[in-house]
C-alpha cells in the first residue's frame, strides 16, 4: 500500500556507507553508519495545539511502526518551544540516537539542530515538514501541494453546490514559518486565483496564522468578519484546527453552514465539523504510511544502508535535491467520512459521541 514507496526500497536497497556522511569527505560509517551499532531513533514532534494530528496520530503510528521492527525510539514533543526543541536534540544524541527525526518549527532552528546531529555522526531525517537551507538526508512527507489543490477544488464544490454567485474567499494560512504552509497555498491559488482574475470569485482577506495556532486564527477571522462587513463567502483555511477556529466565529453570528469552510488533517473535531454540516471538506493524510515509512528509513540509515526513494524535493533555499518520499493524500467530505473511520484513523467511538451519533448512522459511519 506504500504506494512509489516500497517499490523502489526494495529494488534500491544498498548496504553502504552512510548518507550523513555524503558529501563529506570524510570516510564512510562515521554517521549513524557504524553497522555494530544498534539503531535507536529520536523522534522530535513540533507541538500538540497546532494539529491533534502529532499526538493522536504520528507519536502512536511511528511508536508501533520502531516497536513492530523491535528497534528502540524515543518519541518527544517540543510543545511549540524552540529552546526545548534544540534542548531535546542535544539530549537525544547525547543519549545515543543513531537516527534523528524532526518536524522543525522553523528551517532556522530545524537547521541547526540537524546540522549538529550531522557533525555528530547522527543521521537525519526531515518529517512532514522540509527544512530549508537543511542538511537531512531524507524527506518524507505529503505532496503538500496536491492537499492545496484539493482544498481549493472542495471550497468551489461547496460554493457552487450553494450556488453563491461572485463568493468573497477569505484564506487562513498556516505558519508563515512552515514550507508546508507555502506549498498549501500554493496549491489553492492554483485553484482559486483564476477566478479572482476571471471576477469569478472576489478575493477577502488573507492572512497567515503565527504557529497554526487556533486561538489566534478566531481572533483574526473575527476581525476578518468585520473588516468586511460580513461578507465572506467561504473560508479556505489551512487545516482543521484553523477551520474550527472559523466555524466557532461564524457559529457566535449564525453563519455556520451557510459559509463554507476547508481543512486538513481529519481530526475528530473536523470530521465532526463535517457531519454537522458547518466544515466542507478536509484533506486526509494517512499518517499511518507517512510513519511507516519514516521509520523504516529511519531504520535503514542508521544502520548504514541506503535507500533509493525514486523521488526527490527541490529545497528552494539550497537547490539540493532532497530524496523524498511524497504521499497522496486525499478529500473527505460528509459522504466520505466513513472512509477515515474505516481506515482505523479516528476512533468511531470518540468521533460518534453525542449528537454525533445519529449523524454517524445517517451518514452509513459503523
Ligand atoms: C502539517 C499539517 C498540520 C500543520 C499544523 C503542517 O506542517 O503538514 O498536517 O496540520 O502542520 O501542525
Amino acid at each position: 500500500m506504500r504506494k512509489g514507496f516500497l517499490t523502489f526500497a526494495a529494488v534500491g536497497l544498498l548496504a553502504t556507507g552512510s548518507m550523513a556522511a555524503c558529501g563529506d569527505d570524510s570516510s564512510s560509517n562515521d554517521a549513524g553508519g557504524d553497522t555494530a551499532k544498534k539503531p535507536k531513533i529520536g523522534v522530535i514532534l513540533p507541538d500538540s495545539k497546532s494539529s491533534a494530528r502529532w499526538e493522536t496520530a504520528d507519536r502512536r503510528f511511528l511508536k508501533a511502526a520502531f516497536d513492530a521492527a523491535g528497534v528502540e525510539s524515543d518519541i518527544q514533543n517540543a510543545q511549540n518551544d524552540k529552546n526545548a526543541f534544540q534542548t531535546i536534540a542535544d539530549q537525544m544524541i547525547t543519549s545515543g540516537v543513531t537516527t534523528l527525526m524532526i518536524v522543525n518549527l522553523d528551517s532556522g532552528t530545524g537547521k541547526a539542530v540537524l546540522d549538529k546531529a550531522k557533525s555528530q555522526g547522527v543521521a537525519t531525517i526531515d518529517y512532514d515538514r522540509l527544512t530549508l537551507g537543511g542538511s537531512a538526508q531524507y524527506y518524507v512527507s505529503f505532496d503538500n501541494e496536491a492537499v492545496g489543490k484539493l482544498q481549493g477544488e472542495g471550497l468551489v464544490k461547496c460554493l457552487t453546490e450553494k450556488g453563491v454567485k461572485n463568493p468573497t474567499v477569505a484564506y487562513l494560512n498556516g505558519s508563515p514559518t512552515d514550507n508546508n504552509a507555502t506549498l498549501f497555498k500554493n496549491g489553492y491559488d492554483s485553484v482559486l486565483k483564476p477566478k479572482f482574475e476571471s471576477k469569478e470569485y472576489t478575493k477577502g482577506p488573507d492572512q497567515s496564522v503565527p504557529d497554526w495556532d487556533p486561538a489566534q486564527a478566531a481572533t483574526i477571522f473575527e476581525q476578518m468578519l468585520t473588516q468586511t462587513g460580513g461578507k465572506i463567502d467561504g473560508v479556505l483555511s489551512a487545516n482543521d484546527g484553523l477551520g474550527n477556529a472559523a466555524i466557532s466565529v461564524l457559529k457566535k453570528n449564525k453563519l455556520n453552514g451557510k459559509v463554507p469552510v476547508t481543512g486538513q488533517d481529519a481530526d475528530v473535531t473536523g470530521l465532526q465539523n463535517i457531519l454537522a454540516g458547518d466544515q466542507c471538506m478536509t484533506v486526509y493524510k494517512a499518517v499511518k504510511k507517512e510513519a511507516d515509512a519514516a521509520a523504516e528509513l529511519a531504520i535503514a540509515v542508521a544502520k548504514g544502508e541506503r535507500k533509493e526513494t525514486g523521488q526527490t524535493v527541490k529545497d528552494p533555499e539550497s537547490g539540493r535535491d532532497v530524496p523524498s518520499v511524497l504521499l497522496e493524500p486525499k478529500a473527505i467530505d460528509k459522504a466520505t467520512v466513513k472512509d477515515v473511520v474505516a481506515d482505523g484513523y479516528v476512533d468511531k467511538a470518540k468521533l460518534c459521541t453525542g449528537a454525533y451519533a445519529a449523524l454517524c448512522t445517517a451518514n452509513g459511519i459503523s
